[in-house]
């Protein structure tokens, strides 16, 4: 039983010196390694982990193939600033042969999690000689593959999956206690500026989470486009999270009065604290409209734009 940090009761000065102490008591006088995909969690742990080891800990990005537009070099230039030097990892070959041909989400999730963890990261650590991999999984992601929800990337003691046999290395979890509330503190007390521990929240997963269906080069170019728009038009709402999705299935529809039978987006707007439960954001009408307009003008192909209103539960804030 893990023992939850309320973001009340966090003191995130203490917090920092008990995490660092337990960084650096852990890797010894060792070397370690750790994926920074830019969010607030693993943004977060870069920090520690680097005022923990300094120049001991290499910082990697993964570039999966899976992110946002421009999200490696945003990533690599932001800690460049902070003093943090990013290496970047290209393997999206891995992944998208991983995810060749799965449609089922919980595999998906598998496919991620191996080409993640046994493949790119057990390649990484053997090369190096690190013994540890320090991630950022927060007690909101033990909860949910835990209770059989969905299973997340980054879970594995919790499902009595042991690392160090299933991939040759320890792994360090030193937000465990905290909920995406929390981590925005400590984050903040790290020195992380605002466009970070403010940042909405990212899944492991990264867009694969948002394709319904098959993973592939294509359609995560579709949703990676349709992001981009959806991002920039609901970065002022102040909403927890924001999203679009790529469904599966086509509708009928028309352009220039022929028939086009298209693709159809979902875009997903949370009002949420700590993503345990969450509801649709009231977006004025007027905003959806102008999301509408722009997918189906930058996307032919796109015929169908639509606005969830489902809260968690039922929904997840994901798709997949
Ligand atoms: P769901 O979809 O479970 O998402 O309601 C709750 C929050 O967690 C994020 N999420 C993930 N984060 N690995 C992560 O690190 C994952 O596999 C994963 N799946 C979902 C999601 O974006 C939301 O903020």
């Amino acid at each position: 039983m893990i023992r939850e940090i309320t973001a009340q009761e966090l003191n995130a000065q203490h917090f920092i010196d008990e995490q660092v102490k337990e960084i650096s008591d852990a890797v010894g006088d060792g070397t370690a390694i750790n994926a920074l995909s830019g969010g607030v969690d693993s943004s977060t742990v870069t920090m520690l982990g680097h005022r923990a080891l300094g120049k001991r800990l290499r910082t990697v990005f993964i570039e999966n193939g899976l992110m946002r537009e421009g999200e490696s070099k945003q990533v690599t230039d932001l800690f460049q600033k902070l003093g943090v030097t990013v290496e970047v990892v290209d393997a999206h070959e891995e992944f998208f042969s991983a995810l060749k041909g799965i449609t089922d989400p919980e595999e998906k999730r598998e496919a991620i999690t191996q080409t993640f963890y046994r493949d790119v990261f057990g390649h990484l650590v053997k090369e190096s000689g690190a013994k540890h991999l320090l991630q950022g999984t927060i007690l909101t992601d033990v909860d949910e593959t835990v209770a059989g929800i969905k299973r997340q990337h980054n879970v594995f003691e919790q499902l009595g999956i042991d690392p160090e046999n299933a991939f040759g290395y320890r792994i360090i979890e030193p937000l465990i206690q905290l909920r995406k509330d929390g981590v925005r503190k400590v984050g903040q007390a790290l020195g992380l500026p605002p466009e970070v521990f403010e940042r909405i929240p990212f899944p492991g997963p990264a867009l694969s989470a948002r394709v319904i269906g098959e993973v592939t080069p294509e359609r995560i170019d579709t949703v990676r486009r349709a992001t981009l728009i959806v991002e920039r038009l609901l970065k002022d709402t102040g909403a927890f999270q924001y999203m679009a999705i790529l469904h599966q299935d086509r509708v009928t529809g028309m352009r220039e009065g022929e028939r086009d039978y298209g693709q159809q987006i979902e875009v997903r707007c949370w009002d949420s604290v700590d993503a345990r439960t969450a509801t649709p954001t009231r977006l004025p009408f007027e905003i959806l409209e102008q999301v509408a307009r722009e997918i189906i003008l930058e996307m032919p192909g796109i015929v169908s734009v639509t606005y969830n209103v489902t809260p968690k539960p039922p929904s997840t804030l994901e798709v997949v």
